[in-house]
């Protein structure tokens, strides 16, 4: 049987086949975007986990929207304005599919940075959207670009990861997110705010997230796949209910709802005393890994490469002289470190900035020691 088109023109997942080499024991891997499994909160979720073989009813057929406590809980916990609501879906991922099955018609124009996420382009590229990206800077999109995109291409969303991006780690500026708001409501494009790692902000004071700059020009997506687990699969998008309807209508169709046992156990688990004591772990440990990797790669890189500092999340973008970063990858992983190349980042490869994306949350501080010595040494030979 022929495969639909839409899904012919979307390219394997290097990710998935890096993920896949670099499970080799001898590979130390930098290349994917996991949390460490000892931040798993198994030990908070155990009393809920015992409370559920007595709630008969979570174990029925639930709302599409959601399990209604969470839900309820979720507006409080994220001071929804009284015009908003929350859904619930199978991790943020999902979310972010309905909203584009939801939204996007073939050739409707979605913008985002570039470089950006591998998996929002895979969803938009799936409903055929025409994906138009503007430069990222470090204090967010460049303004003056996206303003142009938008009074020339009237595009329908924008997307955006603005705290702690996948796979830069930049975190917008306050002044870039009114901005983009002011221009989101001026020419009338919706923001999509991804926002799954605003939580492991590690240094710096927090920022608003921009939607609050323009509530209702924007839906929010949440995960707590960063900070309970991504096995949970469990996500939330929230915003105005006029756009969040037609999101629901497209969820039924797609799983019905999601599980609602693990949206009980994720309740409780918010509501646990200990969860904000829990989260603030999670951010020491990433510290500690992010300044160990950031160290040694200052320590021992050539200065032709560059490195950015990051105030949270989980990657640090290594910025190389012009070099085929795929051979690169390659090397190195040879090498035994595994790292993911900038070009699978852009919509367009060959547009791509030479870099590599590196990942500090799942390796030990011994590990990211010797990955940066044996990514050193590669690179004194190839772009030295
Ligand atoms: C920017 C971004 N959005 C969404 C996701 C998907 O997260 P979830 O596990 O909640 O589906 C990821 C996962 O790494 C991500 O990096």
């Amino acid at each position: 049987m022929e495969i639909a088109k839409s899904l012919q023109q979307i390219p394997s997942s290097y990710i998935r086949e890096i993920l896949a080499a670099a499970s080799d024991k001898n590979v130390i891997s930098l290349a994917g975007g996991l949390p460490d499994e000892k931040t798993f909160p198994i030990d908070l979720m155990k009393p809920m986990l015992e409370s559920l073989s007595d709630m008969t009813e979570v174990f029925q057929y639930g709302a599409t929207a959601g399990y209604g406590p969470l839900l309820e809980f979720l507006g409080d916990y994220y001071q929804l304005p009284e015009s908003h609501i929350a859904m619930i879906c199978t991790g943020s991922q999902q979310g972010l599919d309905l909203i584009a099955r939801a939204y996007i018609d073939p050739n409707d124009t979605v913008v985002m940075e570039a470089p950006s996420y591998l998996g929002a382009m895979q969803v938009f590229g799936l409903v055929q959207a025409n994906i138009v990206t503007v430069p990222q800077t470090e204090c967010g999109p460049d303004l003056d670009a996206l303003e142009v995109v938008f009074f020339e291409q009237s595009p329908k969303m924008f997307y955006a990861v603005p705290d702690f991006h996948n796979p830069t780690g930049v975190c917008w500026s306050l002044e870039t997110r009114q901005r983009v708001a002011e221009l989101c409501i001026k020419y009338n494009v919706a923001l999509i705010e991804d926002a799954p790692y605003r939580e492991l902000r590690f240094s710096g004071d927090a920022i608003p997230l921009t939607s609050d700059f323009c509530p209702d020009h924007s839906i929010v997506l949440r995960s707590f796949s960063k900070i309970a687990s991504p096995g949970l699969r469990m996500g939330a998008v929230t915003g105005k209910r006029a756009y969040l309807e037609p999101l629901i209508k497209v969820k039924q169709g797609a799983d019905l709802h999601s599980s609602v046992p693990m949206q009980a156990l994720l309740l409780g688990l918010l509501q646990h005393d200990n969860f904000e004591l829990h989260i603030d772990k999670i951010r020491a440990l990433y510290k500690t890994r992010y300044q160990k990797l950031f160290a040694e790669l200052q320590r021992q890189l050539p200065e032709t490469c560059e490195l950015k500092a990051v105030d949270g999340g989980m990657f640090v973008w290594l910025s190389l002289p012009e070099c085929d970063t795929f051979a690169l990858a390659k090397t190195l992983l040879a090498n035994g470190v595994a790292v993911v190349p900038s070009p699978v980042f852009y919509p367009a490869h060959d547009k791509a900035k030479a870099a590599l994306r590196l990942n500090f949350t799942n390796a030990t501080p011994d590990e990211l020691e010797e990955a940066v010595k044996r990514l050193a040494k590669v690179l004194q030979e190839q772009v030295g």
